[in-house]
């Protein structure tokens, strides 16, 4: 637990931060989000004294920080600094292995651990542990950043915008992988962020801290049902039944769908197959296109209503959000979105039907699974 006692922070005549109060609970993933310069950097960084407060006390577990070694302390925290900032003399290996070093693991342990962090963040360990970070991609370097900060498994970790310097796909996938590996190590995490979006789909808890202050302290739900004020309400955007999708993974609210084998459609009279929709399958069950079966019966061609296509522009993955499956469904015009694993395998469906129900009557009234 990590507890904010009348914190105040000044620069000459700039109070950057004012009287700041609260507390962040352990194994949550709390959002500090906020204008450019209303203090977030700096809160994080007082947490692990890189600067001091002008006035107040931080507490870790109910110890004063300013009371402890400060690389003691610094051992104990994972820092993903604003900019990666990866050592750019050292590897991938080595940036990787710096906290373990400062802990004295052994060698073969400091090896093991890195082999481990890389597979997390999935960079391969033969292709990836040698290079030097300006042989990485800003994705790949983001990632590396993450690693680094894990490695010492520590139980707390500030994460000062971590996937801002990717391309809206790319960090997608970054936040995705990494709720992933939150949902599995459940850390202490205080993340840092510009993005309202990314800040609604990761968050336990968002703290919005405007000037120094925090304007609203409360979960993504209740900052989006009750904006505190103006200044929230604004900072969210209008878009809000939607951003509540975000907040759901299609691994929650998967619907059952059956496939349908190409041979099975072109072998079957056109009246006795069931569905007018329905996704094509291969011999393996991959997902390969989807079956029309008004356009073949317009044509009178069975094979008019076959379409082929690749499962990245049809299927979304368990671990995407349903605001990514509703964008999907938008992009294609269907009513549904398939649902594969990593292989391409069909596992289910989202309709839009489900997605209408949650925007219109709260999630909470929508079927799960
Ligand atoms: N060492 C310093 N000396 C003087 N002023 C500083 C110093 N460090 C930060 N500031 C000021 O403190 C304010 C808050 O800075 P901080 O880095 O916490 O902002 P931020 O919320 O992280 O902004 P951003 O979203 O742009 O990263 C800014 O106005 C900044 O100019
Ligand atoms: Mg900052």
């Amino acid at each position: 637990m990590i507890e904010f006692k009348n914190i105040a922070k000044s620069y000459h005549n700039l109070n950057v931060l004012k009287d700041l109060n609260f507390t962040i609970e352990d194994h949550q993933l709390t959002v500090i989000i906020g204008p450019s310069g209303c203090g977030k950097s700096t809160s994080l960084k007082l947490i692990n004294r890189m600067i001091q407060p002008t006035k107040g006390e931080i507490l870790i577990d109910g110890k004063n920080i300013l009371k402890m070694n400060p690389q003691v302390l610094r051992r104990s925290i994972g820092y993903v600094i604003q900019q990666v900032g990866l050592f750019p003399h050292l590897t991938v290996e080595k940036n990787i292995g710096v906290v373990p070093r400062l802990l004295k693991w052994d060698k073969a342990k400091i090896k093991q651990r890195t082999e481990q962090m890389l597979k997390l963040i999935n960079l391969d360990y033969d292709q990836y542990a040698h290079k030097f970070p300006h042989q990485l991609s800003g994705g790949e370097a983001q990632r590396v950043g993450v690693a680094r900060a894990l490695a010492g498994d520590p139980p707390l970790l500030l994460m000062d915008e971590p996937f801002a310097a990717v391309d809206p796909i790319t960090r997608q996938k970054l936040q995705n992988q990494f709720m992933r590996i939150q949902k599995e190590l459940k850390k202490t995490i205080l993340f840092i962020t510009h993005d309202i979006d990314e800040a609604i789909k990761l968050a336990d808890k968002i703290i919005i801290l405007n000037k120094g202050q925090i304007v609203q302290y409360d979960t993504p739900e209740k900052i989006l049902k009750k904006p505190i004020n103006k200044f929230v309400h604004d900072f969210i955007g209008s878009d809000r039944a939607l951003k509540r999708l975000s907040r759901l993974t299609v691994e929650e609210y998967i619907g059952e769908t059956k496939g349908i084998r190409t041979q099975d459609i072109t072998a079957t009279p056109l009246e006795q197959i069931e569905n007018d929709f329905s996704w094509l399958i291969d011999h393996e069950d991959k997902l390969c296109g989807w079956f029309n079966k008004m356009e073949a019966r317009e044509n009178n061609d069975v094979n008019m209503g076959i379409y082929q296509s690749n499962p990245e522009e049809i299927a979304v993955k368990m671990d995407m959000t349903l605001r990514d499956a509703f964008s999907y469904m938008l992009e294609q015009g269907f009513q549904t979105i398939a649902v594969v694993d990593d292989k391409g395998k069909l596992l289910g469906e989202i309709s839009l039907q489900l997605i209408e129900k949650i925007i219109f009557l709260g999630n909470k009234n929508a079927a799960k699974k």
